[in-house]
């Protein structure tokens, strides 16, 4: 078992710190937004996690994991730090590193003896070589350490289950020692531990982010000419998945990909391949493609209520996946404000984003349920595959629009079966 310091409480930094906990190692969590960390203190979580909250407080009881404000404390007393902070993107795309940079910085100030210092937060390739040099020239090669990248895959809404059962565990190494640390560290999950250099372990997480975006936008390609020929995107995709080689995930036609990895990820590895003299013109494609599942979208909206100004629009789901209440860069946000933009009224409802969402947005109702969504609504949006919608009364919910229309951004229902109900129902890909 080891002291674990892990610095940045976010969506990746709490539930690899509950989950290292559980696993019977003592976590110090760090974080230098204040009140977060007093209120992780009063056990008030900041983010929707499915068992987050349950694991966080069976370890706080168990003594096991702890919050505080500073890195060199989270330093002193952990053999092992993780370094979990936001990686955005700049303005050209890059991303931004100067928080793990900062981080960087600290654990130089604070390192005295061995560390094995762990990248987490997504971040272009070579970053670890930074992150060595730069501690490097602080402590001015007085302190031995070493510096490991262990990319993150874990999905929100499953983060849990993905970190306890993660398909492989990713370690980039350079030394026997920390490799042999981090081993020991994974063992009990019982998980294939891929040990490979950093720059290979960083390139790992580029290309499986960039694979699952290229999948998505595969396919939504594939639902545009569907439409086109009255052919059917969920019997293509089911099809196509069932055959090994391909496999059936991320193979969902709909509005495209948002939340707070893909694009800024995607964005990342073109603007890395470009500075390093590489066209890469499939990834251009991809992100394309996303743009356009937006504009169709919108489009369809246009061509079935014709005007927007002042029409009612029932907007069911905000956050940019299910079983989350994460609304960074979710297309749901973004096609609400083209609307609203466009002069429609918004009532909107979502499981569990209501609250981040109404920090965002101003000018738009904010309804208790789906049905108080659809009220006297002229048309009803689905933007979020929460499991709920797919269990709405649909009687009822024809019954409270003004007129029976529901365009569906992710596929949930039966074409046929919503046209026999009555509706007019527009999805992605199926006619
Ligand atoms: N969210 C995901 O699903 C996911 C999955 C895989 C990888 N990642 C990557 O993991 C990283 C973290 O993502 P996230 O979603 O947890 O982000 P987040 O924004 O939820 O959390 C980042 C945390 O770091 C803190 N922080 C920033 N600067 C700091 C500093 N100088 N000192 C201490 N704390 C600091 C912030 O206050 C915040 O609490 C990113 O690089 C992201 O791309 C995220």
């Amino acid at each position: 078992m080891f002291n674990i310091g892990v610095i940045g409480t976010g969506y990746v930094g709490l539930v690899t710190a509950a989950c290292l906990a559980d696993l019977g190692n003592k976590v110090i969590c760090v974080d230098n937004d204040y009140k977060k960390i007093e209120n992780l203190k009063k056990n008030i979580i900041p983010i929707y996690e499915p068992g987050l909250a349950e694991l966080l407080k069976k370890n706080r009881l168990a003594k096991r994991i702890s919050f505080g404000h500073s890195i060199k404390e989270a330093t002193t007393k952990s053999e092992i730090i993780f370094i979990c902070v936001g990686t955005p993107a700049n303005a050209d795309g890059g991303a931004d590193l100067s928080a793990v940079e900062k981080v960087a910085f600290e654990i130089a100030q604070a390192i005295k003896g061995y560390k094995v210092i762990v990248g987490k937060s997504t971040v272009p390739a070579l970053t670890g070589e930074r992150i060595k040099q730069a501690i490097e020239i602080k402590t001015q090669g007085r302190v031995n350490f070493d510096v490991v990248s262990n990319p993150e895959f874990l999905r929100e809404g499953q983060a849990i289950h993905d970190t306890m059962h993660p398909d492989r565990i990713v370690i980039g190494v350079e030394s026997k020692h920390a490799e042999d640390i981090m081993c020991r560290l994974y063992k009990p999950l019982k998980s294939q531990i891929v040990v490979t250099n950093i720059q290979t372990a960083e390139i790992i997480k580029h290309a499986c982010n960039s694979f699952l975006s290229t999948k998505i936008s595969f396919i939504n390609a594939i639902a545009h000419i569907c439409e086109k020929l009255g052919a059917d995107v969920e019997m293509v995709a089911q099809a196509m998945g069932l055959d090994k080689r391909i496999a059936k995930d991320f193979l969902n036609a709909g509005i495209g990909f948002g939340g707070y990895c893909f694009p800024k990820d995607l964005d990342a590895f073109i603007h890395l391949a470009e500075k390093h003299g590489y066209n890469f013109e499939l990834l251009k494609s991809v992100r394309k493609i996303n743009e356009e599942q937006k504009r169709f979208f919108i489009k369809k909206i246009e061509e079935t209520l014709w005007n927007i100004k002042n029409k009612n629009i029932g907007v069911l789901g905000l956050s940019f996946k299910p079983n989350t209440d994460d609304i960074r860069n979710s297309i749901a946000m973004e096609i609400i404000r083209t609307l609203k933009s466009a002069g429609a009224k918004i009532k909107a409802y979502d499981p569990q984003a209501m609250a981040k969402a109404k920090a965002e947005i101003r000018g738009i109702q904010f309804c208790k349920d789906s049905y108080a969504a659809a009220k006297n609504s002229d048309c009803l949006l689905i933007m979020t595959e929460w499991a709920e919608f797919k269990k709405l009364d649909l009687a009822k919910i024809k019954k409270l629009l003004a007129q029976p229309v529901i365009i569906d951004g992710r596929n949930m229902f039966e074409p046929a079966a919503m046209k026999k109900l009555g509706f007019v129902y527009k999805c992605v890909g199926r006619c």
